[in-house]
Formats: structure tokens, C-alpha cells, sequence
């Protein structure tokens, strides 16, 4: 399908989004993983317009900062005090015809539709196009059309004009077709419908919904209805915030159950968009997959656990634990209560179990740290066991050292590495040593640590 260009597309994002009751911007909270903000610029950066603008207000260092980071080329519109939608799009043409003439389309889409996405714009801007409208509305058909702006047509169904909740009378109010808040005008239109708007109506601010009615004198005036209503939900407040992201997450569940996936409980699932999951992986109840996560086949994952940016390779278990950006091998078994920081490279076979932290440390095939232990700064060769207990002292107070274990390596409960250190391959510690200076290969090696008894004892309340 090809797409007429468009020459600007203008993001609102001025508002503060009272009803979040939120200390920071409504387009700042996150849907499944990424802002409003990050959602709706991505979608309308789709079809490449040849200037996109985010308009902001209310915070708007923030805002802007947050915009200017995800793309940096978008052109930033300070709105003035001035309230309203159609404000917001006032400022935008005024400071894009300053850079330059704009011919051609222009999308303008509000930023609280997280779910809005690229193709449904496309499908807009091609039908504007195709019936040779001056201004097209996205609209949708809602069961409750409580607080949007309702679609006013005439009896041969042409589009009039928008009415807003407050504004609306009672017959007005019945009609359920809806204003999504996302357009597509003409640019020489738009100028002209935006020049003289007016703030006599209930909120007393400048609205762009008032823009249609005008664009009417003066061009042809018409509505798309999104295929998708889900697409074009906007949010509010929290409720809603609530309601669409476990819709959502239903479907995304929903997608990786028809690929092969098998999730117990799509209730306590929650999928991020851009995870990868393999073919027959379990999902258990309770877990969070974030992020560029990618699980493998036969993997798998939970109960209880929380994946950021992980890759569990194929036949691999995670249970009840946490993992970030960690690479777990084919086959190894992480959990339960297993706290994954950043940075672990595991081999194929290995495990890690109850209550081992682990930070940037390479475990080798085969090789097991089954309990208690923290290992940090580490290297671990293959098919060494470590016993309960055991510590990487990484930190020094200043630096992070290293600690290197070999391979077939017996290290025994209660060690502790004082790093840097580093041990040679088939070295068997004794239980409670302390090693602070290099093993070679083939050695055992037990610390002091003298047993006194003092015999005929009694406690301190016996005395
Ligand atoms: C708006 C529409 C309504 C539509 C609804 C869809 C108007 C007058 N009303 O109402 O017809 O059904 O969206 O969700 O347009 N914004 C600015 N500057 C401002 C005010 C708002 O940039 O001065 C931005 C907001 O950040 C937001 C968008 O415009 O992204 C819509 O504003 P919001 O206050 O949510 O409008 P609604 O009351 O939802
Ligand atoms: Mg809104």
C-alpha cells in the first residue's frame, strides 16, 4: 500500500493529563514497557513525514528532553499559556511554516492512544487521500462514548462537525461515533481552519475539533473509522490505564499461545512487545518478560520470575527468580530464588540455585553453583561444582576485582575468594578457607582455621 508523503506530522503532547493525578506528565507513563510518548512517535515515524513535531507544555523540559532522546531530529513547539488542542496545532504551524512552506498532508494525533499504531495511520492518510478530502477525522464506534467528542453527521451521513461532552446536547450525546483525536488536513487547509478559532464553549479553550466544521467552507470534509477500536482507545486516567494494558497483554499472549507457546495463566503473564519466545516454552503463572528478552524452545520460564532483557537458550529452566540482561545456556536451570544482575554468560548444562546472586560472571558448561553463594566479577571454568556458601569478596573499597576458578574445580561450603585471585583447574578446596593468593592447577587447598573446645561450659544464665 503506498502512502502519500506527509509533509509534517504534529504529536500533542502540551497536557498535563490531570486525570492520572500524577506528578508527571500523562505521556510520560509507560504501556507495556514503553512510554506514551515513545509509542506514538514511533508509530507515526513510520511513515516518514518530512518533519516530526511533538508539542509540549506542561513539563516540558522533561517532555521534551524524553522526545529529543527517542529521535532526536523531532522538532520541539513550545505551546504557549494558551489552553486547547487547537492551540497546540496553532503553535505547531506557526513555527513549521517559519522553517519552510508545508505542501501536502499533515497527521496530527494526540499522545495518550498507546495501542495506536502505524498501519491504521496508513490506512488514514490513504483514504484522505484517495477521496480527495481537505480534513479527515480518525474515528471509532464505542458502546460508551462518555467523555470524547462525538462525530456529528447529517442525514446523508456527511460529516459536520465534532462536538465535545461538555458542549453536547442530549441528542448529541447519544451518538457513539466517536473523535479519536488523530486527523489528517490539507496544510493550506488546516492554516486556514486554525486562524480564527474561537474559546466559547465549556472549557473555555481553543479546540481543534472546531477546525473541521471550518475546514468545511472551504474543502471537503470526511471520516475514516479505525478497523481496530483497540487502536484508538485513548487513556485518561489509571482505570483505563488498567483496563487497556490487560486487554492488550491478553493479546499478546494470545499471539505467542497460536505460535506454540503454552502460558498457564495469561492473567499473570505479562508480555512485553519485543520478546522472542521459541516454540514449546512453558510460561508458568506470574511472570514478567521484559524488554528484548528471547526464550528458547522447550525453555522453561516460572513460576514467578521476572525476565529483563534475558536470553534462556533452548531446554534452559528459570524458576521464581529474576534475571537481567543475563545469557542463560541450552539446558541450565537457574532458581528458585536465584537474583541474576547484569552481565552473566552462562554455558550449556550449568545451574544456579536458591539464593545465589551473580554479576558479570562467566559460568562454564556443566558448572553448578546450587546454593547461598554470591559470585561477582567471576570466571568459572567448566564442570566445577562450588559449595554452599561460597563468596566472591569482588570489592575492595575502591575497585572491582576479578576472581578465576578452572575448570573441574571442587571448591568446598563456606569459601571465600578474595579477589583478585585466581585458581587453576582440578584444585579441590577444603570447607571455610579463605584464598587470597593463586592456586595452581591440580592442588588442594584448605586454610587455618583452628578448633578450640572449651569443655565444661555453661551459658551465661546458667552461671
Ligand atoms: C480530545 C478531543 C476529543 C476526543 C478526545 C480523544 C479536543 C477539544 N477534544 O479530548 O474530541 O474525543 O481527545 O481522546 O480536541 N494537548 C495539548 N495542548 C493542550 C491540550 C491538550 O497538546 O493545550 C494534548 C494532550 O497532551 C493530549 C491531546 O492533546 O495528548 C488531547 O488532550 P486531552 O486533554 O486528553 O483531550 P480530551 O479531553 O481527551
Ligand atoms: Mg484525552
Amino acid at each position: 500500500m503506498s502512502v502519500m508523503a506527509l509533509s509534517a506530522a504534529i504529536v500533542l503532547a502540551a497536557g498535563e493529563g490531570t486525570r492520572m493525578r500524577s506528578n508527571k506528565p500523562k505521556v510520560l507513563h509507560t504501556f507495556a514497557g514503553k512510554t506514551f510518548l515513545n509509542r506514538v512517535m514511533d508509530s507515526v515515524a513510520a511513515l516518514e513525514p518530512d518533519t516530526l513535531a511533538v508539542v509540549v507544555h506542561f513539563q516540558a523540559e522533561r517532555v521534551s528532553e524524553a522526545a529529543r532522546s527517542y529521535n532526536e531530529h523531532v522538532a520541539i513547539v513550545n505551546q504557549d499559556d494558551i489552553p486547547g488542542t487547537g492551540r497546540a496545532v496553532q503553535c505547531a504551524m506557526a513555527q513549521l511554516a517559519d522553517q519552510g512552506q508545508l505542501n501536502g498532508p499533515v497527521l496530527i494525533a494526540a499522545s495518550d492512544m498507546p495501542l495506536l499504531d502505524s498501519r491504521t495511520l496508513r490506512e488514514l492518510v490513504d483514504f484522505h487521500s484517495a477521496s480527495g478530502n481537505g480534513a479527515t477525522v480518525l474515528t471509532t464506534i464505542l458502546d460508551d462514548p462518555t467523555g470524547y467528542g462525538r462525530i456529528i453527521r447529517d442525514r446523508e451521513g456527511n460529516v459536520l462537525r465534532i462536538v465535545e461532552q461538555k458542549d453536547a446536547n442530549r441528542s448529541e450525546l447519544a451518538v457513539q461515533e466517536v473523535n479519536t483525536s488523530v486527523y489528517v488536513f490539507d496544510a493550506a487547509l488546516l492554516v486556514q481552519a486554525i486562524a480564527d478559532l474561537k474559546s466559547n464553549n465549556a472549557q473555555g479553550e481553543f479546540y481543534l475539533t472546531d477546525a473541521l466544521e471550518t475546514a468545511r467552507s472551504a474543502g471537503k470534509v470526511g471520516a475514516f473509522t479505525a478497523p481496530d477500536p483497540l487502536t484508538v482507545e485513548g487513556v485518561n486516567d489509571r482505570v483505563q490505564l488498567s483496563a487497556l494494558s490487560k486487554t492488550y497483554n491478553r493479546r499478546v499472549c494470545e499471539h505467542w499461545m497460536r505460535e506454540g507457546v503454552t502460558i498457564l495463566d495469561p492473567e499473570t503473564t505479562w508480555i512485553e512487545d519485543d520478546v522472542q519466545i521459541g516454540r514449546d516454552a512453558t510460561i508458568l503463572p506470574g511472570c514478567f518478560l521484559q524488554g528484548h528478552t528471547v526464550i528458547g524452545q522447550d525453555a522453561v520460564v516460572g513460576p514467578y520470575t521476572t525476565l529483563i532483557d534475558a536470553v534462556i537458550d533452548d531446554g534452559a529452566t528459570v524458576e521464581r527468580s529474576r534475571v537481567q540482561e543475563s545469557h542463560i545456556g541450552a539446558r541450565t536451570n537457574i532458581g528458585p530464588w536465584t537474583y541474576l544482575r547484569p552481565g552473566n554468560e552462562f554455558g550449556e548444562d550449568a545451574k544456579a540455585g536458591a539464593f545465589v546472586e551473580m554479576k558479570k560472571a562467566h559460568i562454564g558448561n556443566g558448572t553448578k553453583v546450587p546454593h547461598l553463594s554470591y559470585i561477582g566479577d567471576a570466571q568459572l571454568g567448566e564442570h566445577t561444582n562450588i559449595g554452599g556458601g561460597t563468596i566472591t569478596a569482588n570489592y575492595d573499597g575502591v575497585h572491582k576485582n576479578r576472581t578465576v576458578i578452572g575448570a573441574g574445580c571442587h571448591v568446598g561450603a563456606g569459601n571465600l575468594f578474595v579477589a583478585p585471585v585466581e585458581v587453576g583447574d582440578n584444585v579441590t578446596t577444603g570447607a571455610g578457607s579463605v584464598v587470597r593468593h593463586a592456586v595452581p592447577s591440580d592442588t588442594m587447598v584448605y586454610s587455618e582455621n583452628t578448633q578450640h573446645n572449651v569443655e565444661g561450659w555453661k551459658p551465661a544464665w546458667e552461671r
